[in-house]
């Protein structure tokens, strides 16, 4: 379906062409003046110089090709050469009527849908999930669910840090704790224990307290790196204790993604790569693509037009240990040879953004990815706390996710008992799901590249540009359409109800019941450049547009006691659509809506 846009665009352009002006002049936008029209174009002014015309002479015969138009109740050149337009109600409320009977809203899906990979989340097994990483999960599902949404087959992968000097720290710490135990004694031939020798409450503090304690004993650390090194290199009994470790915190990680609503369709690590490494720097060693610098195995990545530095892509440290740039590129060899992806999006930190460069220029370069595979880096800034630093504790510390989420569902729930309209149980609940969308609207409003302001008071307050506030709306809406379902039912007197579904839009009467109507139909228009520019925040900028011309429109309006019959099913048709295009928007945003709240 096309967007309302093109369509006026259409439209002008016929009216520009009639009157001898070229078509490419006939570009039309929102309007900047909502007090004067609701879309404009700005054409004439362009053309004027191309015609040596006055822009409104030019605007002048352009609109008198647009007063017989299906589309605009009015069309009017203004000084020095605008053309405002307002759209006929009867127009607005067919388009909404078609958009209403299309299974996605208007929205076209893709001609050539794409094989897309996402890799977000990237948690590093055994070591707590902080703030950090709370980014890329939000983020990513909602890039995950633009780019579903549009047709692509989508998948996306979590990218597990499980394969670092973190699993050498905890096997050292281990062993220090209980040597008896069968993974440490090298003679050792049996099958080692199917239960793991920690718990996962061990385990969280058994990370922490060996990496402490290696900063401050250079022979620890030695020991656990020496560890790292067996692990990487087959040592059985400690194999079988990251076994353990990776099923323990796996099974944890995936409970916390779960309350985030986050799911991913490949729990694939860089352990899962190391595999690949050997042929791949061979390879690259054959043909040329790598050297060594000072013992170590580089591949030039720079470029001549490059304003700052590239160095070199390692593939090699000098004692022959892969390092983090080797293993993203194994995966994109892996991903190659199972996926064939036509794109790779990267949801990271952006302070990593140099090692992506690298990488990115390493894999074209050799050819470990196609020419044509695209790799896109979508890197966000910092979460910071109000002090406009790094996200701490109290304390000062690095702040845990779950202590994070915790604070938000205690924050909604102390509101939500406030409004005491619903039970203790129930409150609860709503707290988990108006939390959520308080934390991801928070993040989400802003461009992913720019830091921002974590805000406890500010992400969960009911009123402002606040998940809270979408879900509110949303539950208004909601709470009308039952109201009207249950009028039905005691008007009848019996089981027979009124019916939500299926009735149909009628052209607007009033303004604010018009300005709604505007704001849902740029719904598949808004979606386009969303997924265009792969930016989630224009979604919440826009569902913050559709629920205050909602709202406006509620408070002017009388709706379940509007007496004509058929205005009353007009206006519910247009919340049932408001309602879709709201629920749709937080699903690709990542979050639901309770029924009260
Ligand atoms: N585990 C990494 C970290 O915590 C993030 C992984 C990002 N993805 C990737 N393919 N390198 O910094």
């Amino acid at each position: 379906m096309n967007t309302l846009s093109e369509l006026i665009t259409k439209e002008m352009k016929a009216a520009f062409g009639a009157a001898g002006y070229d078509t490419s002049y006939a570009k039309v936008t929102l309007s900047n003046r909502p007090d004067l029209c609701e879309y404009q174009c700005n054409g004439a002014m362009a053309a004027a110089k191309a015609y040596h015309k006055a822009p409104f002479m030019i605007a002048e015969d352009v609109v008198v090709h647009l007063q017989e138009s299906a589309c605009f109740s009015l069309a009017e050149a203004v000084k020095p050469g605008f053309i405002n337009l307002k759209l006929k109600p009867e127009y607005v409320a067919a388009f909404l009527q078609q958009m209403a009977e299309d299974e996605h809203l208007g929205v076209e899906l893709e001609k050539m849908p794409r094989t897309i990979m996402v890799d977000y989340g990237g948690p590093n097994v055994a070591k707590p999930l902080h703030v950090g990483h709370l980014r890329s999960a939000i983020i990513g599902e909602s890039v995950k669910r633009i780019m579903r949404y549009k047709g692509n087959q989508v998948t996306g992968d979590i990218h597990l840090g499980d394969w670092g000097y973190q699993m050498g720290l905890i096997i050292t710490e281990l062993e220090k704790r209980k040597p008896e135990l069968p993974y440490f004694d090298e003679n050792f031939t049996g099958e080692y224990p199917e239960e793991a020798p920690f718990t996962i409450g061990e385990l969280e503090e058994i990370y922490p307290t060996a990496s402490a304690y290696a900063k401050n004993h250079e022979e620890y650390r030695e020991k656990a790196l020496h560890a790292t090194y067996l692990l990487q290199n087959g040592h059985r009994g400690y194999r079988a204790v990251w076994n353990h470790i990776m099923r323990i915190s796996v099974a944890d990680l995936k409970k916390n993604y779960q309350s985030l609503n986050v799911e991913f369709d490949l729990w694939k690590g860089e352990a899962d790569v190391q595999k690949y490494i050997p042929d791949m720097v061979q390879r690259l060693k054959d043909e040329g693509f790598a050297h060594y610098d000072e013992g170590a195995l580089v591949v030039d990545v720079c470029e001549a037009d490059d304003k700052k530095e590239v160095p070199p892509c390692m593939i090699l440290k000098s004692d022959g240990a892969a390092l983090y740039d080797t293993t993203d590129l194994a995966t994109l060899v892996e991903r190659e040879k199972l996926y064939q992806p036509d794109e790779v999006i990267y949801v990271v930190d952006k302070r990593q953004e140099l090692h992506f460069v690298q990488v990115f220029r390493c894999a074209k370069k050799t050819g470990i990815v196609r020419p044509e595979t695209k790799l896109s880096f979508l890197g966000f800034g910092t979460m910071n706390g109000k002090d406009g630093k790094p996200f701490k504790t109290r304390e000062g510390g690095v702040m845990r996710l779950e202590n994070l989420i915790q604070e938000i569902d205690d924050e909604m729930y102390k509101k939500i008992m406030d409004n005491r309209t619903v039970g203790e149980e129930e409150a609860k609940k709503t707290a988990q799901t108006v939390g959520l969308a308080a934390i991801k609207y928070g993040d989400l409003s802003n461009q992913a590249s720019k830091d921002y302001i974590f805000d406890v008071d500010r992400f969960t307050s009911f009123e402002g540009n606040t998940g809270p506030y979408i879900l509110y709306t949303i539950v208004r809406i909601k709470s009308i359409l039952a109201k009207y379902v249950e009028n039905g039912q005691k008007e009848s007197g019996q089981r027979e109800s009124n019916q939500i579904e299926g009735l149909r839009l009628r052209a607007a009467e009033n303004e604010f019941e018009k300005a709604l109507m505007l704001e849902v139909a740029r719904f598949n228009e808004v979606l386009d450049i969303v997924y265009e520019e792969i930016a989630p925040h224009k979604i919440c900028a826009y569902i913050y547009d559709v629920a205050n011309t909602f709202n406006k429109f509620y408070h002017e309006t009388k709706i379940l006691s509007e007496t004509d019959e058929e205005k009353r099913a007009g206006y519910i048709a247009l919340l049932v659509l408001t309602k879709k295009v709201l629920t749709t928007c937080i699903d690709l945003l990542g979050f639901e809506a309770p029924e009260r709240m």
